[in-house]
């Protein structure tokens, strides 16, 4: 009997994050993949399922507009419910930290269902930075029974928390998106020619700030202090932002009203996952405080200065591929400077290596979801270098080798 597997995720990182993966579970002979989407996002999370071609089995269609973080959890848990009753599976699998991750971890537990979690174990020790994620990514890790934890660091953090579960470091699935992506843009020149076509307004001959922003706790004075840094970066003629503004209500608000219509300023739709990739290549620099960016961008040789006081991806700073710049308006324009007047600390913060995975995140999970061995995939380095990137990880990165049974 195929073991039964629900994947349950809502906003767009998640399903970034989770659409490698389910593709392997829907492939895999020894599972039975079912997805249950709460839309937490709308059409954020609409653009991802579109371009990773999965269909839900589930959709809760639970986003309103502005939601609040305690009306959101409290539909996810009901409506949740329901679906564990008719579907029944063996095993729920949440990624990360968000609401929806948290909520869906809960219901099955509250169902006596193991949870999985995706990319378990990231934290900062700060309840509050980022809020309310610390505090998602805690729970899910005590009540899951198998955490896939990204790095060796992120499996130390859970380590110090006795916790129940068994770990498992598998690198993170969203280098196995960004590979897949990557591959499917160098094989498709119709897509390309369509992403050209789209992103004409990019001047290929200026420097490219390529931002995004949407952490709750920068809420108010955060953003515009970030805004007011980006205005006075684009005074100068000599670079160009492109800002695909997150659809959230507290960041477009502000943002519009401090940067729209500026000389020097594309502010722009959420791009879809290929769209976004495709401005990455191109970047010269990346500006952001999302999470996956840090790990996604490092892959593509592209430094990143994070608009965050404190960052749950200390390996990424460690080996040297993002700095944290903070939400100072001084300090964020500053960075920016210095990276693009000097080369030599341009070049040294472009070439590190990248921590987060080598594209075999998603076999090491499913294998040890059905109890499989994978040595093919043991030693990441074999066959690391797909996107042919100076940041590959180093051919001795610390995952996990999967008992044989
Ligand atoms: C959520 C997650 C955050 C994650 C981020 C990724 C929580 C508490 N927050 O934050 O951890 O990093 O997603 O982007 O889980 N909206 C739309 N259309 C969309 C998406 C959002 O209109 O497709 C608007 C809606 O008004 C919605 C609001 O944005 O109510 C906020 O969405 P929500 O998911 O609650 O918070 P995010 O800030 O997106
Ligand atoms: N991303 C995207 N379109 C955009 C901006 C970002 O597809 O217009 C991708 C990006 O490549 C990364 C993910 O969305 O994989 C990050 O999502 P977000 O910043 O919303 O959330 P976080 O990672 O901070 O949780």
């Amino acid at each position: 009997m195929p073991v039964r597997i629900m994947s349950v995720f809502g906003t767009r990182p998640e399903a970034i994050k989770m659409a490698p993966l389910v593709k392997r579970l829907e492939s895999d002979g020894e599972v039975e993949s079912i997805v249950c989407v709460t839309s937490q996002h709308g059409s954020m999370l609409e653009q991802v399922m579109a371009f990773f071609r999965i269909t839900p089995q589930y959709d809760l269609a639970l986003m309103t507009a502005n939601q609040t973080l305690n009306g959101l959890a409290s539909r996810l848990l009901g409506a949740l419910d329901d679906v564990l009753e008719r579907a029944k599976p063996d095993r729920v699998l949440v990624h990360g930290d968000t609401t929806t991750a948290c909520m869906a971890a809960l219901a099955a537990f509250h169902r006596r269902i193991p949870v999985g979690h995706v990319e378990a174990g990231l934290r900062t020790g700060n309840l509050q930075q980022p809020w309310p994620e610390e505090m998602n990514r805690r729970v899910v890790d005590v009540v899951s029974d198998l955490m896939f934890a990204p790095t060796a660091g992120s499996k130390a953090n859970l380590a110090r928390e006795s916790l129940a579960g068994r770990v498992i470091v598998t690198g993170n699935t969203v280098i196995d998106a960004l590979h897949e992506t990557t591959a499917r843009l160098d094989a498709d020149a119709a897509l390309r020619a369509s992403l050209e076509a789209r992103m004409r307004f990019v001047d290929g001959k200026k420097p490219l700030l390529l931002v995004t922003g949407h952490r709750r706790e920068s809420f108010g004075s955060g953003f515009q202090n970030i805004c007011a840094a980006l205005a006075e970066l684009a005074l100068g003629d000599d670079i160009q932002i492109v800002y695909p503004v997150h659809l959230n209500p507290n960041v477009r608000g502000p943002v519009q009203a401090a940067l729209g219509g500026m000389r020097n300023v594309h502010l722009i739709e959420p791009l879809d996952y290929v769209g976004f990739v495709w401005l990455m290549q191109r970047a010269s620099l990346i500006l952001t405080d999302s999470g996956g960016v840090q790990e996604e961008a490092p892959a593509l040789g592209k430094p990143v200065l994070v608009m965050r006081d404190v960052t749950e991806r200390p390996e990424a700073v460690a080996a040297g591929t993002v700095r944290l710049v903070g939400t100072a308006r001084e300090s964020i324009v500053e960075a920016v400077r210095e990276l693009l007047r000097d080369p030599q600390a341009y070049g040294d913060f472009a070439r590190r290596l990248n921590p987060y995975g080598d594209g075999h995140a998603s076999a090491r999970i499913v294998a040890s979801l059905t109890g499989r061995s994978f040595d093919e995939f043991a030693h990441p380095g074999v066959e690391a270098n797909r996107t042919a990137s100076p940041n590959a990880p180093s051919r001795d990165a610390p995952f996990d080798a999967i008992a044989r049974v």
